[in-house]
């Protein structure tokens, strides 16, 4: 590849055929998806598009015979599409993002980005126009080649709907051949977060302010940074050249392979890098800044280089060797869980202060925002949680996403969805002092249920192209992708067994490596290996039992009734938030249901029978006097009620030996009947009575209380202001909180060592207790925060100091607690938020006077 500096622009664009255009198109973002879907034929090509000398009568009635030609090849596509009459398989990147005055006149203004892209392509049909995609790119130069003799250009012309730039041929390309498309151009380091954009912190040393460019592409934004065919399905190789200053460090996809300096720019080198594998444009990824890093110790990964890059005083800080570490273990479990090895050199993810989104899992160079990537001392555990989580989800898209990828964006959950369900393939293998598993049953089955039941939040899981269309393409990275998503891979798991999942998915993934995939792909190949182990129901496909749970919004409701002694019937309907009053009640789901029973207790999620799409009612015996539950092992993506009857003999079953109910099925239980309390579909009294169990015998499973808890929530807020209301909710909830409290090791139990689930167990009931004004729950607030003021030594657990501080100065009427912390705040250090839970806790005064004093 060739180095570009201003000079050799002078030279390309003095001596070339087609005259220097400048094509840019300062669009809004939503522009596109806001304007009317019309039609995007040769007439809304953009006025500033560039016409040769040729543009006579004779050339215009070529153009109308040529145009035929290309209208074919854009007929079998939507119109927003490329026409796939052109495949790239290589690009050669070259750009300099200019991060300071002063370079004009040798490399070009502040924040500009010069470049040049060579993409070798082959044809695909006979067409005389190439589309690719260009957004706000000024285009200097174009020309094709084919087999080093260039072919005539006659013009090019920009479509804003779609950024399409369209390079019209004075010749027919010849399918099979390989060309070659040499762009030269400059594009823009953005000032908004996408695309090649630049962002800032301050230098903690000179305490200056140092700018650093980086991206985020996902997903329609790398056409901001280069012409390219954008575009998931059309992975091609990409290796790249990029302009620094000697003083920063760039970061692409790849290794580096080199740098050497720039003859004619003084404190300036090019650095190359390594081609990737095949990808797709959106995972492309570039960094400039003056970052230093914490790398792992290879000894998991020998033949990958794992890397954390941050702003220097969190690298002396130390706050990059846990992110370190954990990526790399998470890359190696996923490696061996599929058997297919994480394919690049390197891994690097990097910390910036401000991104758009959490976290981009761009191929090899995953970008964090800094607070959910970096791990301090002073870090809690649920913090801990969250950055293990976040780089579990990156990493899985490294094979879910980025080895294959969604073939288009309504395929969208290939990629989100499943990555969901392996980040906890990977958290459990990290972390399972967090049972990250129980976390996923809240987290996204129940959070799912909820978005999918209502009407404002819901839509199949597969978008339809046209519903695509009408929103900006951000707004489908909603919960129903990530959530419905990973929870309906969960389901499928459940009925296939974990072992020939793993198959399923292997088999995917080896099969559609480097391609891209739409979601029968997916349905194919773990049908091969469901029927290969009859965990598939009799003569049906797995696409045949997925149809109805991604082509249609919502989710099943089983109604389950006793009728006479021993036979209960099982109903299909749809659920719906409106308490099942909607019309639309078609039975459309495939479902797989487990069972267990008084004699069977078995909450394995294999499945004792199928409900088919075509059945609303299923007849099954039971023991005389025997309980039920459907859904054991609660991976179904369903709700299931019960008849009085049966509700009671679960009840009875609980408050005689809850433990013989399965914890996740105790928690769905939660779940279900208090959603269907407040959908109407049952009374609250009949919810209520499921956790009776709870004063007698100590419910100390975190998962349970999260189902519960997050189902009083709103009920604590609505009834904190009314003593009428709050304390039938005090008196029903605090002893069962207190009794968990004191069966999992009284208020004492977790200090400021422990680790994992019991710190966010105990935090979840501290809060609640203290804040329903458990005394037991006062008393050890007011006990900590003395401690701390006679010793001067802060022990407080991190995970709930907020609590704490904000009881105890919340329940001493004498100010005592309120002076010591405003004390603390004016003189303390402020380490890991501690100042803003102080904050918080002094507002919790019961005399807002001393605020002021
Ligand atoms: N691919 C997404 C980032 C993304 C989100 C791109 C929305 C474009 C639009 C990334 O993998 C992701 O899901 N990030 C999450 C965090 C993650 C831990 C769930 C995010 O940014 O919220
Ligand atoms: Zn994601």
């Amino acid at each position: 590849m060739e180095g570009i500096t201003r000079k050799h622009w002078n030279l390309l664009i003095s001596f070339t055929s087609v005259t220097v255009i400048v094509l840019l198109l300062a669009v809004c973002i939503c522009t596109g998806a806001l304007a009317p879907a019309s039609t995007s034929s040769a007439g809304d090509s953009s006025d500033i598009s560039f016409r040769t000398s040729h543009n006579d009568t004779r050339a215009s009635a070529r153009r109308l015979v040529a145009r035929a030609s290309v209208d074919d090849d854009e007929k079998t596509v939507p119109k927003h599409r490329l026409p796939k009459s052109v495949i790239p398989r290589k690009y050669s990147l070259t750009i300099v993002p200019i991060l300071d005055a002063g370079f004009e006149d040798v490399l070009g203004r502040q924040w500009e980005a010069p470049g040049h892209v060579v993409v070798d392509v082959v044809a695909a049909k006979v067409t005389k126009t190439i589309i690719l995609h260009a957004k706000n790119i000024t285009i200097h130069n174009v020309t094709i080649t084919h087999n080093s003799e260039e072919i005539s250009v006659r013009n090019i012309s920009l479509h804003e709907r779609f950024s399409f730039m369209k390079i019209h041929l004075n010749q027919h390309l010849t399918p099979g051949d390989p060309y070659t498309i040499n762009i030269t151009f400059t594009s823009y380091v953005s000032e908004v977060l996408n695309g090649l954009f630049r962002s800032s912190y301050i230098n903690q040393e000179t305490e200056e302010q140092e700018w650093f460019a980086a991206t985020h592409m996902e997903a329609l934004h790398a056409r901001q940074m280069f012409p390219c065919f954008d575009e998931p399905n059309l992975k091609a190789a990409i290796e790249a050249k990029v302009g620094r200053r000697e003083d920063y460090v760039a970061l692409f996809n790849t290794e580096s392979t080199g740098n050497e300096t720039m003859q004619d720019v003084d404190g300036w080198v090019w650095e190359t890098f390594a081609p990737t594998v095949p990808m797709s444009t959106y995972l492309t990824a570039l960094i400039v800044a003056k970052f230093q890093y914490s790398e792992a110790p290879g000894k998991l990964l020998p033949e990958t280089r794992v890397r954390t890059y941050a702003p220097p005083h969190y690298i002396k800080q130390g706050a990059a060797v846990y992110p370190t570490q954990a990526a790399e273990r998470i890359l190696s479990t996923y490696g061996d869980y599929f058997k297919e090895k994480y394919p690049m050199k390197k891994f690097d993810c990097v910390a910036v202060p401000a991104f758009l989104y959490g976290a981009m899992e761009n191929y090899g160079l995953s970008i964090f925002r800094e607070t959910l990537l970096l791990h301090f001392n002073h870090s809690t555990e649920s913090q801990r949680y969250i950055v293990t989580n976040v780089i579990a989800h990156e990493l899985g898209h490294q094979w879910f996403g980025n080895l294959v990828s969604p073939e288009w964006w309504t395929n969208l959950w290939l990629s989100e969805g499943l990555t969901k369900f392996l980040e906890y393939i990977g958290l459990n293998a990290t972390i399972p002092e967090f049972q990250p598993w129980d976390i996923f049953i809240s987290e996204s089955l129940q959070l799912g249920l909820r978005l999918d039941s209502d009407s404002r939040t819901s839509h199949s899981l597969k978008i339809d192209e046209d519903a695509w269309l009408m929103k900006n393409e951000m707004e489908w990275f909603d919960d129903i992708a990530y959530k419905k998503g990973g929870s309906l891979i969960r389901m499928v798991q459940g009925f296939l067994s974990e072992p020939v999942m793993r198959k399923g998915l292997s088999r995917y993934l080896s099969r559609m490596k480097y391609k891209a995939a739409v979601q029968d792909d997916l349905f194919a190949d773990c049908d091969k290996e469901g029927q290969l182990a009859h965990k598939l129901p009799d003569n049906t496909t797995m696409k045949e039992v997925m149809s109805g749970w991604t082509l249609q919004a919502g989710f099943p409701l089983l109604k389950v009734s006793l009728q006479g002694a021993s036979n209960v019937t099982v109903t299909q309907e749809k659920y719906l938030t409106s308490g099942g009053a909607g019309n639309e009640k078609k039975v459309k789901w495939f479902i797989p249901v487990s069972v267990a029973t008084t004699r069977f207790p078995n909450f394995d999620p294999e499945p004792e029978f199928w409900m088919r799409d075509n059945e609303t009612t299923v007849s099954i015996r039971l023991p005389a006097n025997s309980w039920i539950i459907l859904n054991a092992g609660n991976t179904g993506f369903y709700r299931v009620l019960y008849d009085d009857e049966l509700t009671n003999r679960i009840t009875n079953q609980l408050m005689e030996f809850p433990e013989r109910i399965h914890k996740y099925s105790r928690a769905q239980l939660m779940d279900d009947y208090f959603n269907s309390a407040w959908n109407r579909y049952i009374s609250v009294k009949t919810a209520l009575n499921l956790t009776r169990y709870m004063k007698d015998h100590a419910e100390t499973e975190q998962v349970v209380w999260t189902s519960l808890l997050a189902m009083l929530k709103t009920a604590f807020r609505l009834f904190k202001e009314s003593e009428e209301e709050f304390t039938p909710l005090q008196k029903y909830m605090l002893p069962r909180i207190e009794k968990a409290i004191q069966a999992t090791g009284g208020y004492d139990a977790v200090n400021i060592n422990s680790t994992g689930m019991p710190v966010l167990r105990h935090a979840q009931l501290l809060d609640w207790a203290c804040n329903l004004n458990s005394r037991g729950c006062i008393q050890h607030a007011l006990e900590l925060v003395k401690s701390w003021k006679n010793t001067g030594q802060l022990t407080i657990p991190r995970d709930f100091r907020t609590v704490i501080f904000s009881t105890a100065v919340a329940s001493d009427s004498s100010g005592e607690m309120f002076e010591f912390f405003k004390e603390q705040y004016k003189n303390g250090e402020s380490v890991g938020g501690l100042k803003d839970q102080i904050l918080t806790a002094l507002s919790n005064t019961q005399d807002p006077g001393r605020i002021k004093r």
